[in-house]
């Protein structure tokens, strides 16, 4: 199940006669990745709907993609080895840039624990992918247990859980750093809305 490998043969790219620059002045403002990274349980996925509830007031178009959801349809088939967390993170990599290229604001909440995977997604998307990450000790994701998942790791129940026995590795150069762990999700959803605005990606009134 290598990413990379091309199964498909016999297929030209054909040109869109509406471009992605003329989506994103319908739209009123560009596209990008907001892509959350961190521990089950570091707020990833609250915190990228508390920010696109915010983008969205404002008109801009967003979607969320979130791990536990997308795991139910278009990554349906992927467990969590590092070979399937690694095609799981490449497709969603690659939804991305189509989501992207519509002109909207993509927000992706998935563990995404192999700094090289996420790389590979900043490659593909260049200056449209902006990496947060949602920092939260294990101690602090640990002891929230929202889903009782890491009680179930501990006792062995699931094996290659992240943080217990499948590495999660931090992120060295994240756009955004924001301490899930020990700030209220009002304040950490603001710092996201202020380093989009400073940056000047969306413009949030
Ligand atoms: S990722 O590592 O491939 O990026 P993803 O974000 O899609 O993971 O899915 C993580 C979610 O799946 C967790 O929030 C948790 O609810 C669930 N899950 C089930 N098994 C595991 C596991 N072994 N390790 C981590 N999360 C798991």
């Amino acid at each position: 199940m290598s990413g990379t490998e091309k199964k498909s043969s016999n297929i030209v790219w054909h040109e869109a006669g509406v471009t992605r620059q003329a989506r994103e002045k319908m739209n009123g403002h560009r596209g990008a990745t907001l892509w959350f990274t961190g521990l089950s349980g570091s707020g990833k996925s609250t915190l990228a709907h508390a920010v696109e509830e915010q983008l969205h007031r404002t008109g801009i178009r967003t979607y969320v993609l979130d791990g536990d959801n997308v795991r139910h349809g278009l990554c349906g088939d992927l467990g969590f080895s590092d070979v399937a967390r690694r095609e799981n993170i490449r497709r969603i990599g690659e939804a991305s840039r189509l989501f992207v290229d519509a002109g909207i604001v993509v927000l992706t909440a998935f563990i995404s624990p192999f700094r090289s995977d996420r790389q590979q997604a900043r490659r593909l998307l260049g200056d449209d992918f902006i990496e947060i990450y949602c920092d939260s000790s294990l101690e602090v994701c640990e002891s929230r247990d929202t889903k009782g998942l890491y009680q179930r790791a501990r006792a062995g129940e699931i094996k290659d859980f992240t943080g217990i026995s499948s590495p999660y590795e931090v992120p060295e150069a994240a756009e955004i750093v924001v301490n899930t762990g020990g700030m209220s999700l009002q304040e950490s959803a603001e710092q996201v809305i202020d380093y989009l605005q400073h940056h000047r990606i969306v413009v949030v009134s």
